[in-house]
C-alpha cells in the first residue's frame, strides 16, 4: 500500500494503477462503516484509493474541526488491512492554498435537512469531493447512506457536470446495540453512549408502524418525535420523511419510497450531534 501527500505524487502513483479504480473518501478515524465502503470497492475494482482529510471547509464556525478525532497510524493500518492500494492524506494547505477561491455548489438538494441546519457544510463537501475525485481520477466512488442528503448532493454533482464516476452507495453500519457507527460516537461518555440508542429505536418504531400500514408521513415523524422526547438525554434537532431523490418533505408515503432522517442532540452539558436514517419502502433502491 501507498502513502502519498501532495497531487504530484498522487498523480504519478495514480498513473500505473490498472482500471477499474474504486475510491473511498473519508475524514478519517476509520470504523467498520469506512471500512465496508473499502471492502465494497476492493469486490468491484481493479484498485482501490482512500483518502483521509478533516476537510476544513465543511465544518462551522462553531463545529467540531479542532476536537474531530484523529488516529494516522491506526487508519493506514486498518486500510492496509483491507487490502486498499493507495491513501491520498492531503494537508490543508495543499488543498487550499493561499488565495484559493473556486467552489463547487449544488443549490436545490442541499436547501433542506442537513443543509438547513449547517450553512456552507454542502459547499464545502462538494468543493472537497470536486478536487479529491479530479485528483483521483476514479472510475468508481463509495459513499455510506449514513450521509443519505450527501451520497445524494454527490451523486447530483457528478451528473450535472458529466463526470464519468458511478457513485455507489452501501448500507449504513451499526453497533450490535442499533447504533450507527460514527467517528463522532467517540465523543460520548458511557450515559450518552446508551442514550444515543434512541435514535435507531426511533427508526425502527417508524419502521414497524410504515410495515404495519402507516403511509401518513406526518405520524411517521411523530412516532420519532415521541420515541425521542422520552429519551431524557436527547434533544431532536429535526425529524424529515421527505421524497428520496428530490428531498421534499412528503404528506404520504402511499407513492412509494421515502427518507426518514433525523439529527439528535445526545448530552447535558457537551452536546453531540448525531444522525441516522433509514429508507421506508426498498432499503436497496439506491
Ligand atoms: P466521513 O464522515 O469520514 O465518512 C466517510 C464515508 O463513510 C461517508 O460516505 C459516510 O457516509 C460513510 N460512513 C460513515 N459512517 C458510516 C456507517 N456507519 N455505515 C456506512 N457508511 C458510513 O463523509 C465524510 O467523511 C466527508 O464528508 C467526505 C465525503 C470525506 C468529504 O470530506
Amino acid at each position: 500500500m501507498r502513502v502519498v501527500t501532495t497531487f504530484s505524487e498522487l498523480w504519478a502513483a495514480r498513473e500505473s494503477l490498472p482500471e477499474p479504480v474504486g475510491f473511498v473518501p473519508t475524514m478519517g478515524y476509520l470504523h467498520e462503516g469506512h471500512l465496508s465502503l473499502v471492502r465494497r470497492a476492493r469486490a468491484e475494482s481493479a484498485r482501490v484509493v482512500a483518502s483521509i482529510f478533516v476537510n476544513p471547509i465543511q465544518f462551522g464556525p462553531a463545529e467540531d474541526l479542532a476536537a474531530y478525532p484523529r488516529d494516522l497510524p491506526r487508519d493506514l493500518a486498518l486500510l492496509e488491512a483491507e487490502g486498499a492500494d493507495l491513501v491520498w492524506t492531503p494537508t490543508p494547505e495543499e488543498m487550499y492554498p493561499p488565495g484559493f477561491q473556486t467552489w463547487v455548489a449544488v443549490e436545490e438538494l442541499t436547501r433542506p435537512l442537513e443543509g438547513a441546519m449547517r450553512p456552507g457544510h454542502f459547499r464545502g463537501v462538494t468543493t472537497v469531493v470536486a478536487k479529491l475525485f479530479n485528483g483521483v481520477q476514479p472510475q468508481r466512488a463509495y459513499f455510506g447512506q449514513k450521509d443519505a442528503q450527501q451520497a445524494i448532493v454527490v451523486r447530483q454533482m457528478t451528473r450535472d457536470l458529466n463526470w464519468p464516476i458511478e457513485i455507489v452507495v452501501c448500507p449504513i453500519v451499526r453497533e450490535s446495540d442499533g447504533l450507527a457507527m460514527s467517528s463522532r460516537n467517540t465523543y460520548l461518555d458511557p450515559d450518552e453512549r446508551q442514550a444515543a440508542t434512541v435514535l435507531h429505536r426511533a427508526l425502527t418504531e417508524a419502521q414497524a408502524a410504515f410495515d404495519a400500514g402507516e403511509r401518513d408521513a406526518g405520524a411517521l415523524r411523530e412516532i420519532v418525535r415521541r420515541t425521542v422526547g422520552g429519551e431524557p438525554l436527547a434533544d431532536l434537532q429535526y425529524v424529515s420523511c421527505a421524497h428520496p431523490e428530490t428531498l421534499e418533505e412528503l404528506e404520504s408515503v402511499a407513492g412509494g419510497r421515502a427518507l426518514l432522517s433525523m439529527a439528535v442532540y445526545v448530552g447535558k452539558t457537551t452536546k453531540t450531534r448525531l444522525i441516522d436514517n433509514v429508507i421506508l419502502g426498498d432499503e436497496g433502491a439506491w
